[in-house]
């Protein structure tokens, strides 16, 4: 995502089948975050799965059993935008033993 001609942010997803994707990376730059960003990669991102025919999304992150502060707030984030936890994880294959993952997933309604 680029505002004022700056890169500000990014998205990586996979898509996992025809129905489903995942969001494997998110990051919008420090200096930008709590603007809006986000929301807008996030909702963009959201409508071409959507568009595309996807109708389940995963994200991952650190799970709160982590007692990390800094991920209170990128939880809250999915959570404020529809994704729901259904899991919590530790160890993910690839994730360092003691990073307990939270597994969210969202429920797109289909647009075609
Ligand atoms: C998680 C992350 C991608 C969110 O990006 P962001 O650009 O900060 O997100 P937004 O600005 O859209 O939303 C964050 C908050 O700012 C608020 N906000 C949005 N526009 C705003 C504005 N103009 N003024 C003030 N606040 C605003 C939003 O309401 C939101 O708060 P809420 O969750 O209480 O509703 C970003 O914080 C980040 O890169 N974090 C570090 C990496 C990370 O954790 N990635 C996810 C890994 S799973």
């Amino acid at each position: 995502v680029t505002e004022d001609g700056s890169f500000v942010g990014f998205a990586i997803v996979d898509r996992r089948s025809p129905l489903a994707a995942a969001i494997l990376w998110m990051a919008v730059r420090a200096d930008h975050r709590h603007q809006g960003p986000g929301t807008r990669l996030l909702d963009h991102v959201l409508q071409v799965l959507s568009a595309e025919g996807v109708e389940v999304v995963e994200a991952k992150t650190l799970d709160g059993s982590a007692d990390y502060e800094p991920f209170v707030a990128t939880r809250a984030f999915w959570e404020r935008r529809g994704f729901v936890q259904v899991n919590a994880v530790d160890s993910l294959p690839g994730w360092r033993p003691g990073n307990p993952a939270a597994i969210y997933i969202c429920a797109l309604r289909p647009t075609r």
